[in-house]
C-alpha cells in the first residue's frame, strides 16, 4: 500500500487529536474551574434560601406590622356585598360630574374594559354577552341608578357574580373615572 506523505501526517495529527481528547477528558468527580465563582454562590442570602440569622430560618420577612407596599393605598374592604354597600355608604367619588377629562377617560376605559359585557350604552348587550356568557344587568335600572357611587366602585374593584374584579387592571383613580362615565350613561 502506497501512503502519501499527506496521508501520514493526517494519520499523525489524528492520533495526537485522539491523544489529546483523552488526556483531558473532564475528571467528573472534581468541580469544573469556576471564573466567577460569586455568580454561582451568592455571597447575600438568596430569598427562598435557609437562613441561620433569624429563628424561623427564612430569608424573606414579613413587612414591619403598619407599613404598606408603595404605590399600593391599602383599601380595607372585603369582597362580599354588605362590604359592597358600606362602601357605598363611606366612599365618595374624588373626581367631580364637571371634570370632563376624567369622565373623558372613564368613557375610554369603560370602552376598553366594560362594553364587551355591558355594551355601549350599558344596556348589557356587548358581543360576550351576545355570545352566551350570562348577561349582565342594565346599568340604567333603578336599582343601578339607585347605588351609591362607592358601591360602584367596589363592584369594579371586587367584581360581582359573574364580573371579575377589575382592581388588578385598573388604577383605583381610573376605577373612579369609570363610575363618572356610568353615572353619565344613566343620565
Ligand atoms: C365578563 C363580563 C363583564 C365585564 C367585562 C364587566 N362586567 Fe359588570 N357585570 C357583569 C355581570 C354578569 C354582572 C352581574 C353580576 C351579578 O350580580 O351576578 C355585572 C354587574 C355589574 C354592576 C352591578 C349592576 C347591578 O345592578 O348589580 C356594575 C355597576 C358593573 N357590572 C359595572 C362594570 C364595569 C364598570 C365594568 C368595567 C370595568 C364591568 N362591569 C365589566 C359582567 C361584566
Amino acid at each position: 500500500m502506497n501512503f502519501g506523505k499527506t496521508n501520514i501526517i493526517l494519520l499523525l495529527a489524528f492520533t495526537v487529536s485522539l491523544v489529546a481528547n483523552w488526556a483531558i477528558r473532564p475528571n467528573l468527580s472534581k468541580p469544573n474551574v469556576e471564573y466567577f465563582p460569586n455568580m454561582a454562590r451568592s455571597v447575600p442570602y438568596d430569598a427562598f434560601s435557609y437562613n441561620p440569622n433569624f429563628v424561623d430560618g427564612m430569608t424573606l420577612r414579613e413587612p414591619v406590622e403598619g407599613t404598606i407596599v408603595y404605590g399600593r393605598m391599602p383599601l380595607h374592604y372585603g369582597a362580599d356585598t354588605l362590604e359592597a354597600i358600606r362602601a357605598g355608604e363611606e366612599l365618595t367619588n374624588p373626581y367631580s360630574h364637571d371634570d370632563t377629562t376624567s369622565q373623558a377617560r372613564g368613557a375610554a376605559l369603560y370602552g376598553t374594559f366594560c362594553q364587551t359585557c355591558h355594551g355601549a350604552s350599558g344596556v348589557g348587550d356587548g358581543p360576550v354577552a351576545q355570545r352566551g356568557y350570562p348577561p349582565p344587568p342594565p346599568l340604567k335600572s333603578e336599582r343601578a341608578i339607585g347605588m351609591k357611587d362607592g358601591r360602584m366602585f367596589h363592584i369594579i374593584t371586587f367584581g360581582q357574580g359573574n364580573m371579575p374584579p377589575y382592581a388588578s387592571q385598573i388604577s383605583r383613580e381610573d376605577r373612579w373615572k369609570i363610575v363618572l362615565h356610568l353615572r353619565s350613561l344613566q343620565e
